[in-house]
C-alpha cells in the first residue's frame, strides 16, 4: 500500500504560510525620486509589494512615509523613476476627511458611479466595519473611532486592489486603536488587497503585517518578514527581539 497523501505536521506552519513571493505584483516601485526645494526626500527608492501583502512602512518622522504613500496614491508625482500601482486603489488618513454636509451613508459612496452609489451598497460596507446602525448619523455626531470607522467603509467600499493608510490609528484612544487594528486586519484577510500602512509604531506594525520595513535616507533601508502566527499578541520572546531590531534601526537602540 502506498500513502497518497502524507501531512508534515512538523513542518505544516511552515508549508501553510503564505509565499506572497509567488503572487502578482500589485506595487511596483523603481528608483522613485522626490525632492523639495533641494532636500531630497526620496532617493531612488525600489519597492515591490505583492497581492494580498500587508506591509507595514516604519520611519522616523519626517523620513519620507506619507510622500512615498502620496506618490502611490496619485496625489503626487516623483521627479524621477516610476512607480507602477493598481487602478484600484484608496487611502485611510489620520483624519477620516468626511464631508459634514452629507450623511454617513452618502460620504461611503462618495464619487462612486451613480449606479453603484446606492444606500444598499453603503450599508453593506458599514456593517462590515460594525457601523451600519449610524447610517443616517450625521459626521459631526460621530466619536473619533466612529468616524475612522466611516472612512474605512468609504474605502473598502471601492473595493481597492491596493489599500493605502497613513497613520489612520494616531489619532485614537488607546483602547478604540486596539479595536481598529484587529479590524483592520479581519478586513484585509478578508478582501485581500495589497495594503501598505503608515506608522511610527513599531508594536502595531508587528501586530499586523507580513512584512517589516524601515526607511532610511530617503529608501527602504530595512526588509524583513514576520513570521509570527496570527491573532498576535504584543509580547513574547519572538515578538519583543523583532521590536528591539526594528528600534535599533529606527536610531533607537534598547538598553537592558
Ligand atoms: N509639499 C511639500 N513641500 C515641501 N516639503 C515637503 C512637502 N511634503 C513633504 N515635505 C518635506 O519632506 C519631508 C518628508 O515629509 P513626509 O513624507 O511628510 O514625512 P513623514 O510622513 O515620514 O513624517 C519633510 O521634511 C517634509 O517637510
Ligand atoms: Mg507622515
Amino acid at each position: 500500500m502506498t500513502a497518497v497523501l502524507s501531512i508534515d505536521f512538523a513542518n505544516a506552519e511552515r508549508v501553510a504560510e503564505p509565499d506572497f513571493a509567488h503572487h502578482p505584483v500589485a506595487v511596483d516601485v523603481s528608483k522613485v525620486s522626490r525632492t523639495f526645494a533641494g532636500n531630497t526626500v526620496l532617493d531612488r527608492l525600489d519597492l515591490k509589494i505583492h497581492s494580498g501583502e500587508f506591509v507595514a512602512l516604519l520611519g522616523a518622522s519626517g523620513s519620507g512615509k506619507t510622500t512615498l504613500l502620496r506618490i502611490l496614491a496619485g496625489l503626487d508625482a516623483p521627479d524621477g523613476g516610476e512607480a507602477w500601482v493598481p487602478e484600484a486603489r484608496t487611502v485611510v488618513f489620520q483624519e477620516p476627511r468626511l464631508v459634514q454636509s452629507m450623511k454617513v451613508w452618502r460620504n461611503v459612496v462618495i464619487g462612486l458611479p451613480g449606479r453603484l452609489a446606492t444606500r444598499d451598497r453603503a450599508e453593506a460596507a458599514l456593517a462590515e466595519v460594525g457601523l451600519d446602525h449610524r447610517i443616517d448619523a450625521w459626521p459631526a455626531t460621530l466619536s473619533g473611532g466612529e468616524a475612522q470607522r466611516a472612512a474605512l467603509a468609504r474605502a473598502l467600499v471601492r473595493e481597492p486592489r491596493l489599500l493605502l493608510l497613513d497613520e489612520p490609528f494616531a489619532a485614537l484612544d488607546a483602547l478604540t486603536r486596539l479595536k481598529m487594528q484587529r479590524l483592520i486586519g479581519e478586513l484585509c484577510q478578508a478582501h485581500g488587497p495589497a495594503t501598505l500602512l503608515v506608522t511610527h509604531d513599531v508594536e502595531e506594525a508587528i501586530l499586523l503585517a507580513d512584512r517589516i520595513l524601515v526607511l532610511q535616507d530617503g529608501a527602504i533601508g530595512y526588509d524583513t518578514r514576520v513570521r509570527l502566527p496570527h491573532p498576535r499578541r504584543a509580547g513574547g520572546k519572538e515578538f519583543d527581539a523583532l521590536r528591539d531590531t526594528l528600534l535599533a534601526e529606527l536610531g533607537v537602540p534598547q538598553t537592558e
